[in-house]
């Protein structure tokens, strides 16, 4: 016979929205420029991605870089763009290494045309049709990605639900079960603000760069014993 703790099935989200927060004050901690902070985080993408499609999920959507983000001082944006630069055709590789697909959700017509090449060439790696998918938000802003959603449906003569979710970034993936925020703040910040109508909202003080899979685990156990009720029952 199954013991209690066995008994208990876990069922991981399908789609997690990660608003990774926190770099900037795991460097000041460590008096590291703002950069190491940033550098850090990225190295954590990894392995809690990684994570997350070991126990079941399909598609991760991580929040990089915000429109607003863009508003910082010029030289940490500078920072935040050379990391991108130099990191995101690497962490692809690892991501493809996983049997991931990857994908860039946001006006990336505000990167340098070589940082846009970048993403580009990410994208067209093949994978199957059934790869789980990692969606990096990049110069995301929700809003604007609703404005930019009706704006395309009006074109098409048609302003429903459906036409709208057919223009979102996000057109054919399902809505975040789960949204994990660390960094200790409790806000979305502009991150899949039409997506997250009915996403289980998940917040830890740890730090980004200190977010580890054990926590990631027991946020997935968590989210297995939620009820979700859609309003309906
Ligand atoms: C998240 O960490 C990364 C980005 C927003 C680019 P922050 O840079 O916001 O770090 P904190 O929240 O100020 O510590
Ligand atoms: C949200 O964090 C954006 C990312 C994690 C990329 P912020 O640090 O920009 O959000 P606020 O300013 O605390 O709301
Ligand atoms: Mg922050």
């Amino acid at each position: 016979m199954k013991s209690k703790k066995e008994s208990v099935t876990v069922t991981a989200p399908c789609h997690v929205g990660m608003i990774m927060d926190g770099n900037r004050r795991w460097a000041k901690k460590r008096l590291l420029p703002r950069a190491a902070g940033h550098l850090s985080g990225a190295n954590n993408v990894v392995p809690i991605v990684d994570c997350a499609f070991n126990c079941g999920a399909k598609i991760v959507t991580l929040y990089v870089f915000s429109t607003e983000n863009a508003g910082r001082a010029e030289d940490e944006v500078a920072s935040l763009i050379d990391l991108i630069r130099e990191r995101a055709e690497p962490m692809a590789k690892k991501l493809f290494e996983i049997g991931a697909r990857v994908k860039y959700s946001g006006d990336r017509s505000y990167f340098p045309q070589d940082v846009q090449d970048i993403m580009a060439d990410v994208e067209s790696h093949g994978a199957s049709e059934d790869a789980p998918i990692v969606n990096m938000a990049m110069n995301y802003s929700g809003r604007a990605e609703l404005v930019r959603a009706c704006r395309l449906a009006a074109e098409s003569g048609s302003i429903t639900q459906e036409t709208i979710e057919q223009n979102l970034y996000t057109a054919g993936l399902p809505d975040p079960d789960m949204i994990i925020r660390t960094g200790g703040e409790k806000r979305l910040s502009n991150f899949l603000l039409y997506q997250a109508a009915y996403s289980e909202l998940f917040f830890t003080d740890t730090l980004w760069p200190d977010f580890t899979v054990k926590e990631l685990k027991s946020m997935f156990e968590e989210y297995s014993h939620r009820t979700r009720r859609f309003g309906k029952s």
